[in-house]
C-alpha cells in the first residue's frame, strides 16, 4: 500500500465542491492527499480554494492544471457541458480521475472515455457513487441472496424544483435527465443489470426560469417519465424532474420480486433505511439508516482508497456509459414516440464484501 499522499487537481469549484472540499480536507488532514493545484474559470473561486488549501501556484487554466506532473488525479467537477472533454485531457494525460455526471454529454465522448479505460491502471470514478452506499450495498446483498426473488418490476423516483444557480443546467447539454434521472438510472441498472429497451415521456414542463437572478428561456427537458426494459419480462420506471417541489413518504426505489419487494426510503443520493417484504416471513422487515451522514461524493474517498491500494473501483466507467446511452435514448423516444433499443452493456458491481453477482439476478447482458 502507497504511504505516499495522492496529489489533487481539481477542476470547478461550485456548488458540488462544496461536499467534495470537505471530503478532500479530512483526507488532508490524514495525511492521504495532498491537493495541489485548483481551478475555475471564476477568479474568486479558484483563490478562495487556493488559499484554503495552501496552494502555492494555482494554474491559469484547465488545461495547465491537467499537465502539471505533480498532480496524481483530477476531479472534474464543472457544469456538466465541460464534463467530457476535461475527463478525456485529464485521462490521456496519466492522470486518475474523478468526473462528475453525467461522464460526457455525448456517445462519442463516453465511448473514448471507457476505451481509455480499458487500456490503462489509472482509476476512473464516475459519478454518482450511489452504488457505494452502505444502504445500497446491503440491499444488493439481499437481493443476490434471493431475499426477494427475481425483480420483475422497479420504479424509482427523484426530482426537485430545479437549481436557481447555473444558467447552464438549462441549456444544451443539461436537463432534468442528465443531472438528476442520472441516479435513478445508474442505481435501478446496479441492481438489475443492462436496459435493452426505452421508452418515455420527456418535455419541457416550464418554459421560463429566474436563474442567476436573471429570466432565461429553459431549451432542455426538466420533467420526465421514462420505461426501462430489462428483458426476460423485467420492467422498470423512473420518475424525474425540476418540476418536483417535495414528495412525502414515497419510496425513492421500489423492487418487486416474485417472493418478497424491497423499499429503499429517502433519496438513492441520501438513502433512508430500506424495508423489505418476504412471502416467507409473511411481514415488512425494517432496516433503519446505519449510515446516515453517508455523503453523496463518497466518490473521492472511493477514488483515494482505490489508488492507495491498487485495487480496482467498484463503479466501472461502462455502468455510466450505459445510463448515459438510456437518458440520451429517452430523449430520442420522446422526439420520436417510439421505443429505442439499447445496445451497450456493463459488467456487474463486484463488492470485495459480496463479491460475483448472480447472473440469473443481475441479468446477463447477453
Ligand atoms: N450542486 C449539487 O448539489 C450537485 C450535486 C451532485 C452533483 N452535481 C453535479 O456537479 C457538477 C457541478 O454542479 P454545481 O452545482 O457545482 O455547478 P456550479 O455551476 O455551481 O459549479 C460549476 C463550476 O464549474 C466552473 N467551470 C465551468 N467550466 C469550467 C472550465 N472549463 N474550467 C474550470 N471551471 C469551470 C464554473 O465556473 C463553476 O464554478 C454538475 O455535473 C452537477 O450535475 C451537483
Amino acid at each position: 500500500m502507497s504511504v505516499n499522499p495522492v496529489r489533487v487537481g481539481v477542476i470547478g469549484l461550485g456548488s458540488v465542491f462544496e461536499k467534495y472540499g470537505k471530503l478532500l480536507s479530512e483526507h488532508v488532514m490524514e495525511g492521504g492527499v495532498e491537493v495541489v493545484d485548483v481551478y475555475d474559470v471564476v477568479a474568486e473561486r479558484q483563490d478562495l480554494q487556493s488559499a484554503r488549501f495552501g496552494v502555492s501556484s494555482p494554474s491559469s487554466s484547465a488545461d495547465a492544471l491537467i499537465a502539471r506532473s505533480d498532480v496524481d488525479a483530477v476531479l472534474v467537477l464543472t457544469s456538466m457541458q465541460q464534463h467530457g472533454d476535461l475527463a478525456i485531457a485529464a485521462y490521456e494525460s496519466g492522470k486518475h480521475i474523478l468526473v462528475e455526471k453525467p461522464m460526457a454529454t455525448t456517445l462519442e465522448q463516453a465511448a473514448r472515455l471507457v476505451g481509455l479505460s480499458q487500456n490503462s491502471d489509472r482509476h476512473m470514478v464516475c459519478a454518482p457513487h450511489v452504488l457505494l452506499s452502505p444502504t445500497y450495498r446491503t440491499m444488493y446483498d439481499h437481493l443476490q441472496a434471493g431475499a426477494i426473488g427475481d425483480v420483475k418490476l422497479a420504479r424509482a423516483l427523484y426530482g426537485w424544483s430545479g437549481p436557481w444557480w447555473g444558467q447552464w443546467f438549462y441549456k444544451q447539454g443539461g436537463g432534468a435527465l442528465f443531472d438528476l434521472g442520472c441516479y435513478n438510472f445508474t442505481s435501478l441498472c446496479g441492481f438489475l443489470g443492462p436496459v435493452k429497451r426505452v421508452t418515455a415521456l420527456v418535455g419541457t414542463a416550464i418554459k421560463e426560469r429566474v436563474v442567476d437572478g436573471e429570466m432565461m428561456k429553459v431549451e432542455v427537458d426538466d420533467n420526465a417519465h421514462v420505461l426501462l426494459d430489462f428483458g426476460n419480462e423485467v420492467y422498470g420506471s423512473v420518475t424525474t424532474g425540476f418540476t418536483i417541489q417535495k414528495y412525502g413518504h414515497a419510496p425513492a426505489i421500489e423492487l418487486f420480486g416474485l417472493s418478497g419487494s424491497m423499499n429503499m426510503f429517502g433519496d438513492d443520493w441520501a438513502p433512508r433505511g430500506f424495508e423489505q417484504w418476504r412471502n416467507e416471513a409473511n411481514c415488512w422487515e425494517s432496516f433503519d439508516e446505519t449510515a446516515p451522514n453517508w455523503p453523496w461524493a463518497d466518490g473521492i474517498n472511493h477514488l483515494i482508497d482505490s489508488i492507495q491500494q491498487d485495487a480496482p473501483t467498484i463503479t466501472r466507467p461502462e455502468h455510466s456509459y450505459h445510463v448515459l446511452e438510456i437518458m440520451l435514448a429517452a430523449q430520442q423516444s420522446a422526439r420520436e414516440g417510439r421505443a429505442i433499443d439499447i445496445v451497450s452493456d456493463f459488467p456487474a458491481p463486484i463488492y470485495p464484501e459480496i463479491g460475483m453477482a448472480d447472473p440469473r439476478l443481475v441479468h446477463d447482458p447477453s
